[in-house]
């Protein structure tokens, strides 16, 4: 059997969220799966494994291999205490891209925790997933895993409980990518020295940031989708200040106000990765794709599912819990 996480995107709140302040994030059901080669006893001759393949991106990777790869899977793999055949090889693959602001990697940890530990509930599998994400970005909040492991709109503060938000209207986003990929660890590394050394006016920005996630979470529950497009694009316009857009994600930003999004921002880390605008209707979510396309940024249309979590089988993908 696969197990499946979601991608994410972050509607508020990125960055703000590694300082205590709430992020406003749904699930996408682009995500990531991971299944166990049942065929891999070939693997089984004592040198390093179990392995772990990332399909597209590795060949198999040991445990105890010293790469990026190797150190996660050996953290989240000790932190399970799963009792893993030498020989066992556990698959991975993804439809987000790296680096793109979408949560390839923590889509990657909830699918793995939750293949090597099927019963587990989300709370235990973002637990692990975390182990896995401590190793590509030192410091994460939290926000990608939480909603790789739950799916839906949900807020989420460090420390906290999960928030689910139910949406009184269906949420319609188009996401697009700057064509550049970005280190989360990198981008928080560069707001941490921002902060160190002007703290006052980036506390002020992360202060009116958490004001306009909560009031954006109560507008998605309202169903006020110009409340909710209004923060967003003032929230983009508070990340940029901290530096953290690129002439790519500007051109995306003014192309989707100009085609009339609801609201528009970079989303996730910055310094590359995507856009995301809000839509409200079918033409306008057209127009955004295609321009976006004709301009060279690759786009989809997706809309957010209640759903909290999805399973994968071989003939169907199916909602479950
Ligand atoms: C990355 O998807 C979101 C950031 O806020 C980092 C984090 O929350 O760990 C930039």
């Amino acid at each position: 059997m696969k197990t499946r996480a979601n991608g994410k995107v972050i509607l508020l709140g990125e960055h703000a969220v590694v300082y205590g302040f709430p992020a406003l994030a749904v699930g996408i059901t682009r995500g990531a799966s991971a299944w166990f080669d049942e065929g891999a006893s070939a693997r089984n001759d004592g040198s390093g494994g179990p392995w772990l393949v990332l399909e597209g991106f590795t060949e198999a990777v040991a445990q105890t291999d010293p790469s990026e790869v190797g150190r996660a899977f050996s953290s989240i793999l000790c932190e399970s205490g799963a009792a893993l055949d030498p020989g066992a090889v556990l698959h991975v693959s993804t439809e987000l891209p790296p680096g793109g602001g979408l949560g390839c990697s923590a889509a990657l940890g909830v699918a793995i925790a939750r293949a090597l530990e099927p019963r587990a509930n989300d709370a235990r599998v973002m637990h692990l997933a975390m182990e896995w994400e401590k190793i590509f970005h030192g410091n994460p909040s939290g926000v990608d895993a939480a909603v790789a492991a739950h799916g839906g709109c949900v807020l989420f503060r460090k420390g906290q409980a999960l928030k689910p938000i139910h949406q009184a209207t269906p949420l319609r986003l188009v996401v697009g990518h700057s064509g550049v990929s970005s280190s989360t660890k990198h981008m928080v590394d560069k707001v941490a020295m921002r902060w160190e050394s002007d703290r006052a006016n980036v506390n002020k920005l992360f202060e009116r940031m958490g004001a306009l996630t909560e009031a954006a979470a109560s507008a998605v529950e309202r169903g006020e989708l110009k409340t909710l497009g209004d923060s967003m694009t003032e929230a983009g316009e508070l990340l940029s200040a901290i530096g953290l857009s690129t002439p790519a994600l500007d051109q995306m930003c003014n192309e989707a106000r100009k085609l009339r999004a609801l609201g528009v921002k970079l989303t996730g880390a910055g310094g590359g990765g995507c856009a995301v605008a809000l839509v409200d209707n079918i033409d306008v979510e057209n127009a955004i794709v295609q321009s976006w396309t004709q301009l060279g940024f690759a786009s989809f249309a997706t809309e957010v599912a209640q759903t909290k979590r999805w399973t994968e089988t071989p003939e169907s993908i199916r909602a479950v819990g």
